[in-house]
């Protein structure tokens, strides 16, 4: 469960959309150097979710520029397509959407059999009873606390209950997934988060936006380190 751990505290995962794209590289390095875990990137197909975004190609360009792992969460309909490029591309872990046009199944074990990570997310709308077939076969929960698409939506306060059931079932066994937490993520909602039970915080407006990222990052991993 801590492949991307570098903290016994909760991990906190930049959101790439909100960086400056044309200084990509100061970007990373500059989350690295105030104290982030690992980088999340939000490949969008202008089909699953409205917005379109980057690919393999951005991805591996991306893995030039950081050591930290990269988690590519995909909010397109067809994952099982990409799986191989992403792979090739140098990615830790794929997360991918239980609503996608996949057979969760096959593109979880597909993950798996190339040596990534896999995640499932779903959308704040969708019953998380739709994640229990898999719960065993997981590395990664993503729980969407915004409706996918875009970055700076305010987060959803429904998706804490959603949270600490996660915790509750991971405590009764039922796998040994990290939960990870997505959309509408600062200081506040993160502390919530961290409270029900979340190990990952990813955060996309709030970090990049930040007067002092380093300030921001500590304040995500609790007022003690405020
Ligand atoms: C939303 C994306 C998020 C987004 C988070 O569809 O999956 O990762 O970048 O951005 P903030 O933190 O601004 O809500
Ligand atoms: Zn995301």
């Amino acid at each position: 469960m801590t492949w991307w751990r570098r903290h016994d505290d909760i991990a906190v995962a930049p959101s790439v959309l909100s960086a400056d794209f044309g200084a990509a590289r100061d970007e990373l390095a500059s989350m690295e150097a105030a104290g982030a875990d690992l980088f999340h990137l939000d490949v969008m197909d202008g089909h699953f979710v409205p917005n379109l975004t980057f690919g393999p190609f951005i991805a591996q360009a991306l893995r030039r520029s950081t050591t930290l792992p990269l988690d590519a969460h995909l909010m397109v309909t067809h994952p099982d397509g990409m799986i191989e490029a992403f792979a090739r591309a140098g990615v830790d872990a794929l997360t991918f959407h239980v609503e996608s046009e996949s057979n969760t199944k096959d593109t979880l074990a597909g993950i798996h059999s190339l040596g990534m990570k896999a995640g499932l997310s779903l959308r704040p709308g969708t019953p998380l009873s739709e994640l229990t077939p898999y719960l065993a076969d997981l590395d990664l929960v993503l729980v969407m606390s915004v409706e996918p698409g875009y970055g700076g939506q305010a987060f959803m306060p429904d998706m804490i209950e959603r949270i600490a059931a996660l915790a509750s079932r991971r405590k009764n066994g039922e796998g040994h997934f990290a939960i990870s937490v997505d959309g509408g993520i600062n200081a506040q909602t993160g502390g919530l988060c961290r409270e029900a039970g979340a190990d990952i915080l990813v955060t996309g407006s709030y970090l990049f936006g930040a007067p002092n990222r380093a300030a921001a990052v500590a304040a995500l991993r609790g007022p003690e380190n405020r």
